[in-house]
């Protein structure tokens, strides 16, 4: 097993569009400062999508123009169309992620349109991101099941994570967005995915809400995937996922990988003090374990 790997944040993005409150431009600003102060160095910070259909980020021009990324760290954000991409381009981001669903159900109440039809639009935003020097993150959300739909064939997510890559995104993330996996489905899913795509092209993204996040990543770990999506203290969801409660927090996936000796470039200690900092931009408690225990209390 080599010793590092890269943690992708989250909460700044699929933790406040979850929010009932639309949070302050300046809250998030903190929030993304706090992230980047704990050794982050890849946040994505904000969605260009409808501000319709996501209000929580509508502000995300802002976002990414006054949140600059110190040298090394990477910004992100979520772009499902062309429009999204040339206020991305704007804003000044180097990276984008584009998004769709292995179900069809989710991904037309996620983005109105079946899932044919979103990989075909994506031609607009990734073929045209790569040639303006971006690179472009691909997610597949609902491999694990959907909330409408229930269990997913595993190949419909291979399908499209291999059409991701062929478009030229230099990482799947595969998504457990209503936190349903357990260990031997997801060694099933990454033994499929792996006949297609190397190790390092693959991320796993997963949502906590039954517990068994950690547990997921743990079967990743064994099987060689080294990229991690979390959510400072658990902050998280998808509007358009019913229970898809709280993405895996980074402070207990950070944990984790410290005491396996996987190295994350990330100090826990300010990773926690980012996490109270969500906490008071949300203005309610957040369901990270660790975030819960804390850092401290191991040595007392
Ligand atoms: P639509 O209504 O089908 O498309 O939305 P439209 O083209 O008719 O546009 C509707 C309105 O939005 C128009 O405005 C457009 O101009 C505007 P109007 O003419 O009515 O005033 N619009 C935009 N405005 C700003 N930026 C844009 C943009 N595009 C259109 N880029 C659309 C289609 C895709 C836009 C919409 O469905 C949408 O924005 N959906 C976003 C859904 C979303 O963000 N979901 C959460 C993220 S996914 C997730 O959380 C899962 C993940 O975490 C992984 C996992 O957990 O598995 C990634
Ligand atoms: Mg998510």
């Amino acid at each position: 097993m080599t010793d590092r790997a890269s943690v992708y944040e989250v909460s700044p993005r699929d933790g406040l569009q979850n929010e009932r409150a639309t949070v302050p431009l300046r809250s998030k600003l903190r929030l993304i400062e706090a992230l980047v102060r704990a050794g982050l160095a890849r946040v994505e910070i904000t969605s260009f999508v409808s501000p319709k259909w996501i209000p929580q980020l509508a502000d995300a021009d802002d976002v990414a123009q006054h949140a600059k990324p110190p040298e090394g760290v990477t910004f992100s954000a979520l772009c499902p169309n062309a429009r999204g991409l040339e206020r991305a381009r704007a804003a000044g981001l180097r990276e984008v992620a584009v998004f769709v669903s292995a179900s069809e159900t989710h991904n037309r109440k996620n983005v109105n349109k079946s899932v044919a039809d979103t990989l075909a639009a994506f031609e607009e935003v990734v073929g045209p991101a790569l040639a303006a020097g971006l690179r472009v993150r691909g997610y597949v959300s609902t491999v694990w099941g959907c909330p409408y739909e229930g269990e997913v064939d595993p190949k419909r997510a291979l399908v499209i994570a291999r059409k991701l890559a062929d478009m030229g995104c230099y990482q799947v993330s595969l998504g457990d967005t209503i936190g349903v996996g357990t260990p031997l489905q997801t060694q099933r899913i990454l033994r499929m995915m792996l006949g297609e795509l190397s190790a390092d092209r693959i991320a796993l993204h997963m949502h906590d809400t039954r517990g068994t996040a950690l547990a997921n990543v743990l079967v990743g770990l064994e099987m060689g995937v080294r990229d991690f999506d979390a959510s400072v203290g658990g902050l998280g969801g998808c509007p358009y996922a019913p229970g898809a409660a709280g993405n895996l927090a980074t402070e207990d996936l950070v944990y984790m990988l410290h005491g396996m000796g996987v190295h994350t470039g990330i100090d826990l200690e300010r990773l926690v003090e980012a996490g109270r900092v969500a906490e008071s931009v949300v203005g309610r408690s957040l369901p990270g374990k660790v975030h819960q225990a804390g850092v401290r209390s191991l040595k007392a």
